[in-house]
């Protein structure tokens, strides 16, 4: 009777990385200082509550247009030509239920059994387990470690099969803080064009760039508007990651079979926030740069913490809320180090190990979800613990 479906037993289990033993410490009363987890320290921008609540003081509490509500897609449609230069029609985007929805709409859409998805290693953890949901299989192809992460056309290739179906691309990437250029994403597109692959890009940083990084969007270039699902969020750089908003942009010829798993599965994203997420792309940019200048300093402080710590050296991140430094020089993997610092230095990071094994050399310390001051204090509680090594 209580016997699960394959899609749950023959999966891998879903990891938590150090929120487990992390919690389990601050039920002592630790007073920890938590650099893994990855949402914005802001609150969400007052001008995008305001219009929300007046959406609900308005009546705006009943079922509305599967898709999304027109006013947003249509305001999005603009944003994604003047922006991304992805020219899509309003019909070629659906509002989704923060990216987690959208990528699993992608997946669930697009894979069958025994299909292959490629994820660049190291790898974004949560696409694993819907990818292995939809009975297809993840297949890691490794990114170049020894220049910073970057994306390397013939280790991609050798890991095309012909059941490779989509490669699986996070830009600006996390866990690494690498915004990728133009050369590398043709490089990609070439090899999705050639194999005939889909391109399924999580874009959820997009607008989280650091002193004139560009951000490209792979569907812009030649030939992949046709073949790629792009998916975005207002997660991250409007400070909106608990209302659970996102948005996907596909070409028309994809649209049924992702409304078909978005329909069944949630209806429609909640009526009233699409009116806040509305005017979060129509209000005023400088609010949003501010925060990324806010990053912007806290990135600053991490990574020159970071170099001065022994055994540890970090590159500067382009993008994203992420330093990714590496303590191979330490000896530690990088579990032992994440759990040292719990142990001894009530800082939690996240392992490296846990975005794949060629992360394994790596932590990652998120600098966008505390104070200045709290970070600071990390930083002081992590080079006691480095240095003393
Ligand atoms: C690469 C990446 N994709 C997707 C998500 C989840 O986005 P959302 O909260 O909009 O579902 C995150 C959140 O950390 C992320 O880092």
């Amino acid at each position: 009777m209580s016997r699960f479906a394959r899609r749950i037993t023959q999966t891998s289990e879903k990891n938590y990385g150090m929120f487990q033993k992390a919690a389990a410490k601050s039920a002592t009363g630790a007073d920890l200082i938590h650099l893994e987890l990855g949402r914005p320290c802001h609150d969400t921008p007052d001008h995008i509550k305001q219009a929300t609540i007046k959406a609900l003081l308005a009546g705006k509490v009943h079922y509305s247009d599967l898709q999304g509500e027109l006013p947003l897609r249509q305001a999005l449609q603009k944003k994604l030509a003047e922006y991304n230069n992805i020219d899509v029609t309003a019909g070629e985007i659906l509002i989704t239920n923060g990216l987690t929805q959208a990528s699993y709409a992608a997946f669930m859409a697009l894979l069958d059994e025994g299909d292959e998805a490629i994820l660049l290693e190291p790898f974004y953890p949560q696409h694993v387990n819907k990818i292995e949901m939809t009975g297809a299989k993840v297949v890691l192809a490794p990114l170049d470690r020894d220049a910073g992460f970057s994306i390397r056309k013939d280790l991609i290739e050798a890991k095309i099969t012909k059941n490779t179906r989509m490669i699986v691309l996070v830009n600006p990437c996390n866990p690494t803080g690498r915004v990728y250029s133009r050369a590398e994403l043709q490089d990609l597109a070439d090899l999705a064009i050639k194999h005939d692959l889909i391109v399924v890009s999580d874009e959820v940083y997009e607008q989280i760039l650091f002193a004139g990084a560009e951000h490209i969007s792979i569907a812009s270039l030649p030939g992949m508007k046709e073949r790629t699902i792009t998916m975005f969020a207002f997660t991250k750089a409007y400070a909106m990651d608990g209302w659970r908003l996102g948005y996907l942009a596909a070409d028309a010829a994809l649209m049924p079979g992702l409304m078909k798993i978005t329909m069944n599965e949630v209806t429609h994203v909640n009526t009233f926030i699409q009116d806040g997420a509305l005017a979060a792309v129509t209000g005023p940019a400088s609010v949003m740069q501010d925060m990324v200048d806010d990053d912007q300093k806290k990135r600053d402080l991490v990574v020159r913490r970071l170099n001065q710590m022994a055994g540890v050296t970090c590159a500067m991140p382009e993008g994203t809320i992420y330093a990714f430094p590496d303590i191979s020089a330490t000896g530690l993997t990088s579990q032992q180090a994440a759990d040292a610092l719990l142990d001894k230095a009530n800082v939690v990071v996240e392992a490296g190990g846990f975005y794949g094994p060629l992360g394994d050399s790596h932590i990652r310390v998120c600098f966008g979800s505390q104070s200045y001051q709290r970070i600071e204090e990390g930083m002081d509680r992590m080079a006691g613990f480095f240095n003393a090594l």
